[in-house]
């Protein structure tokens, strides 16, 4: 899964080792932003520590909570017999999936054609929220349908339900029709139908599965746990043998506007009204985050770092150097910490970051930068 912010490339360049010997001295990991779950997920298969991610979005905590939650592979062959051929069986006695098809099988590189899947997925579904939310915007009608039926028939069994949809949020991800995420779809424009037709071809059963597979092979060490929340509201349970990782938003733009589809995949919910070129649901169903409000990231910050101190909790920070759009900055954070840590500048690390929707430098999608990797230690 692409990921705005994510630290997956950085885990093999000096974060990864720096994750593994520090946790070595601490009796938990704490995620606290946990994002796509790359670093939860790392730290969970790599070390025997328990892990315990956070994140305001519950899709974040899903992803994570598919591996960090689970001691043992999970059989993907069986699970693919009781969860997608079930959920395909019984997508194909779905009329809509007759009339899914038959546009699918007239495949015209036309807005016209865009405009038909729009018209047919207008007709009322009852099997969840994807068909009439995002059908002939974000996917095709018929991978809308198929996602609908396999969120429908996930395994009872939470470890194996929890396994399912991960996989199945990561699929979506990958097929949807939308620049890198999901804050509003392809048009049917002169430029931009080429990828409205490039993702409609996606296959969503095999997208499904080849998740499935992959994620089932992935487990933790330890059984750890996810958590839907505000990062300050948890650190009254955290102690001084906690090592907490702090990865927080660096943009002024809410998460919850780029990944609102997979939100909604996650909630479980059976129907959704949505507005706006975007399909977003109501402001109310997007979490808010201080961290991406230009007034209001500075003192988040602030209190998130007095009440781990608080705590003597050791923290790993990760951060762009300069100046990011959410008014927070390298600086300003090493400045805040020193009141109460040890702040040691670990390493910084060059490549190209998401500018999730703009910077104060401009609006390119990824632009050059690099990240700080700093270590906190109590004073
Ligand atoms: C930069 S991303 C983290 C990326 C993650 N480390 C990864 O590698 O995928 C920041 C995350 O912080 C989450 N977030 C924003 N405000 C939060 C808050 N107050 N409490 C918890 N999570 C928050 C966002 O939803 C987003 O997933």
């Amino acid at each position: 899964m692409k990921y705005m912010g994510s630290k997956r490339s950085m885990l093999k360049n000096g974060l990864g080792k720096l994750l593994l010997s520090e946790s070595k001295k601490h009796d938990r990991f704490v995620d606290l932003f946990t994002g796509a779950a790359f670093v939860a997920r790392y730290v969970a298969e790599n070390t025997d520590r328990p892990v315990l991610a956070v994140d305001l979005q519950k899709y974040s905590t899903v992803l994570a909570q598919a591996v960090i939650g689970r001691t043992e592979q999970i059989d993907s062959i069986s699970l693919k017999e009781n969860w997608i051929d079930v959920a395909v069986a019984h997508r194909d006695k779905d009329s809509l999936w007759q009339k899914a098809n038959l546009h699918d099988q007239n495949l015209k590189k036309t807005k016209k054609w865009v405009l038909e899947a729009r018209e047919l997925c207008e007709t009322k579904s009852k099997v969840g929220p994807l068909w009439n939310a995002y059908g002939g915007y974000y996917f095709s009608p018929t991978q809308a349908l198929t996602f609908d039926y396999l969120l429908a028939n996930l395994p009872e069994k939470k470890q194996e339900r929890e396994l399912c949809l991960a996989a199945c949020i990561t699929a979506a991800s990958e097929c949807v029709a939308a620049p890198g995420h999901t804050a509003q779809p392809f048009q049917p424009t002169e430029t931009a139908k080429p990828f409205i037709f490039d993702a409609w071809r996606r296959d969503a059963v095999d997208y499904a599965k080849k998740n499935l597979v992959e994620l089932s092979t992935h487990h933790a060490q330890v059984k750890g746990k996810a958590i839907t929340s505000d990062a300050v509201m948890q650190i009254k349970y955290l102690n001084s043998s906690d090592l907490v990782f702090i990865d927080p938003p660096y943009s002024g733009v809410q998460y919850s506007r780029f990944y609102h589809v997979l939100e909604i995949m996650a909630r479980g919910e059976k129907k959704v009204k949505v507005e706006g070129v975007g399909r977003y649901p109501s402001i109310e169903q997007r979490p808010q985050s201080k961290f991406s409000n230009n007034g209001q990231a500075k003192e988040a910050l602030k209190t998130l770092l007095e009440n781990l101190a608080e705590k003597k909790c050791t923290v790993i920070f990760t951060f762009p150097s300069g100046q990011a759009s959410n008014g927070l900055s390298g600086n300003y954070i090493k400045e805040v910490a020193s009141e109460n840590f040890k702040v040691k500048d670990h390493s910084t690390v060059s490549g190209r970051f998401s500018t999730l929707g703009g910077n104060n430098t401009g609006r390119e999608a990824r632009q050059d930068s690099s990240e700080l990797i700093l270590l906190m230690k109590p004073k």
